[in-house]
């Protein structure tokens, strides 16, 4: 199997790496003190065509590929996870919207969310109550003589605060995963109203706002996708939003590593670099280890999207391990790093904190062993 990177992967990687080392990684650490929008450096990254590398040209996308994408969003994550999530659930969202959305709907708003024209697109599925079972979301959708009027709460939903479009799943049917649609919904509708930011441990720049939808009304146009069948178009898209999220866990992981690497040059302790003493050899020999495999089952997952084969088990299994990985890996750092690695002196303790999510959002790894395990069983 050769999944090695093209020309055009590796020079989105190159752009990627000189944006983010040039331009977010300096922020980086105002940005998460700050808990500040990463703005500036979406608008910067969608110049450079990284906030829709796997849509089409004529939409506006760079048509660059999964691999290209998950090379990216490596980079970006390595400088600044915060700003990696919002591209993250951008691309995801473009890309879900070009797929399963008719030709106005793709043209109204993939174009905007990849010029950064809408600085970010959200994607509006968990709710208080229904966050790993989404089947169970309480969120309706009631037909109206012109639309759809939705009632009901949504919650965790990463740059709510600054999304242009809000893919939004709700209700219309039986219960169970069968009688859910999906409906796009703009910034500022009437009815829709976004909650205070949440005070997280990690991930500080992303904004992650609760929705309330109160009798919020949306044209029959709204409707994307066939009515009860949103609970596909969300697995599909969680499919290939769990390789975007493994693609941030190597970055962070990487970044990490590269500090801790750092550190035991530089830092001596009884006369010699402690990068001499076995049990520093040890964590970072580990960690480079975990890294290199998370990365071998991230760009796996990428190359079989990539070329339109089944995925789903490998991104989660890259999602899985990458993950946990990456949390592995920040650990290690902050001890080499030792009472340093404590401060906010050092990168590495906002990596850990950003690390923390990883394992957590786009399903859980719980979830993701559900998953893979259903397919093993099936
Ligand atoms: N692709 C397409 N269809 C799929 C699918 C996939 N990957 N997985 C399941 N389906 C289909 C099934 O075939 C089934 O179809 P039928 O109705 O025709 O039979 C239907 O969907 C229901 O499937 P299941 O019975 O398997 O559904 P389930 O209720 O048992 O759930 C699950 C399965 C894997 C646990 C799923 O609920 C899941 O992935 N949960 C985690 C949700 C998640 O990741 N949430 C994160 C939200 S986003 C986020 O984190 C925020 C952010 O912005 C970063």
């Amino acid at each position: 199997m050769d999944f090695s990177p093209t020309e055009t992967d590796l020079e989105v990687q190159r752009a990627a790496r000189a944006y983010a080392q040039r331009v977010i990684a300096p922020r980086a650490h105002e940005l998460s003190e700050g808990e500040i929008f990463p703005e500036a450096e979406v608008r910067g990254l969608a110049e450079l065509g990284l906030m829709g590398v796997n849509v089409p040209s004529d939409l506006g996308g760079a048509e660059a590929g999964v691999v290209a994408y998950s090379l990216a969003m490596q980079e970006v994550a390595a400088a600044c996870a915060s700003t990696a999530v919002t591209m993250s659930v951008t691309n995801m969202v473009a890309e879900i919207i070009t797929r399963f959305g008719t030709r106005d709907q793709a043209e109204r708003h993939v174009p905007r969310l990849c010029s950064g024209e809408y600085v970010a697109g959200s994607f509006a599925l968990s709710e208080p109550e229904a966050g790993s079972d989404p089947g169970g979301m309480r969120t309706t959708a009631k037909k109206t003589a012109t639309g759809w009027v939705l009632d009901g709460q949504k919650q965790w939903i990463t740059s709510g605060t600054h999304a242009g479009v809000f893919v939004v799943w709700a209700r219309t049917g039986e219960p169970g995963t069968r009688g859910i649609s999906c409906f796009l919904v703009e910034q500022g509708a009437k009815g829709l109203r976004i909650g205070k930011r949440e005070d997280k441990l990690g991930l500080r720049a992303s904004s992650t706002v609760p929705l309330a939808f109160e009798g919020c009304e949306v044209p029959d146009a709204a409707l994307f996708g066939p009515q009860g069948g949103g609970f596909k178009i969300a697995m599909t898209a969680l499919d290939g939003g769990r390789i975007g999220i493994a693609s941030q866990a190597c970055g962070i992981a990487a970044a990490a590593l590269a500090a801790a690497t750092d550190y035991a040059r530089q830092r001596r302790a009884f006369d010699r670099p402690i990068g001499d003493f076995q049990a520093i050899q040890w964590m970072l020999a580990d960690s480079r280890t975990e890294l290199d495999a998370a990365r071998a089952l991230t760009l796996r997952a990428a190359w079989l999207k990539g070329r339109g084969q089944p995925f789903s088990r490998e991104a989660s299994m890259a999602k899985l391990f990458a993950s946990e990985a990456c949390n592995r890996a920040c650990q290690k750092a902050v001890q080499v790093l030792g009472g340093y690695g404590y401060t906010r002196e050092f990168p590495v303790e906002r990596y850990l904190r950003d690390a923390r999510v990883t394992t957590i959002y786009e399903g859980t790894s719980e979830i993701q062993r559900t998953v893979i395990a259903r397919m093993l069983l099936a």
